[in-house]
């Protein structure tokens, strides 16, 4: 094995990217890289809309064991970033370019020597174009209103307005739009289970792992 194995996935809200990292970090032994994390802590604690010193003096502590877990101030405020506002905050300071540039660094930065996964909007198109495997999850959209309603506990209808106006906003924006890089391989989630999905991706690792060990 090379001394770095990255697994890039990217698609939109909803389309399963950061369940089937967790089981790949669980099951694979792949750290997993939540890059849409990133973006929201940066979205709460500005607001949306950082200016370039503040994302200049921004310090995150980073402990990489079992987990990666990002520190702010010294506070985990994952759990305050994870509802649907949140998001919105976090879609809208991705547009920036210098907050961009951040994440990827750090991102590239976390990801030095190892077997990564990371998941996000541009992980295969920007941050690791040369990942060893690319994965693009896809949904209809109204399965991924009906997936963030649970998890949320909000009706069906609100959810699926928010995602589709984030989804218009992270597919239109300038700098590094959601696409699905040419040499991704797309998986269409709407009727797949958890584990159809894992399924999928393990049999291209796998692949992947054979040609890159041989
Ligand atoms: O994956 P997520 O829903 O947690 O991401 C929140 C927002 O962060 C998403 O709407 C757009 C932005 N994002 C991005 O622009 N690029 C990434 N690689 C990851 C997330």
């Amino acid at each position: 094995m090379r001394d770095r194995f990255v697994i890039t996935i990217d698609g939109p809200a909803g389309s399963g990217k950061s369940t089937i990292a967790k089981l790949l970090e669980e099951r694979d032994g792949f750290l997993h890289i939540d890059t849409g994390a990133i973006y929201r802590v940066i979205g709460y604690i500005f607001n949306g809309s950082p200016n370039k010193n503040d994302i200049l003096n921004l310090r995150f502590s980073i402990r990489k064991k079992d987990r990666i877990k990002i520190f702010w101030q010294k506070r985990d405020i994952e759990e305050f970033i994870r509802t649907e506002k949140c998001g919105m905050l976090a879609s809208n300071a991705a547009k920036i370019e210098f907050v961009r540039d951040f994440v990827n660094d750090l991102a590239r930065k976390i990801a030095d020597t190892g077997k990564f996964v990371i998941d996000g909007r541009d992980c295969g198109s920007v941050i690791f174009p040369d990942a060893q495997l690319k994965i693009f999850l896809a949904a209809d959209i109204d399965e991924r209103a009906r997936r963030r309603a649970k998890d949320d506990n909000v009706s069906i209808d609100d959810i699926k307005k928010d995602i589709e106006k984030r989804d218009y906003q992270d597919k239109n924006r300038s700098t590094a739009p959601l696409i699905k890089p040419k040499d991704a391989y797309e998986i269409d989630t709407t009727k797949l289970s958890i584990e159809g999905v894992y399924k999928s991706v393990k049999k291209l690792l796998e692949e992947r792992y054979e040609n890159n060990n041989s």
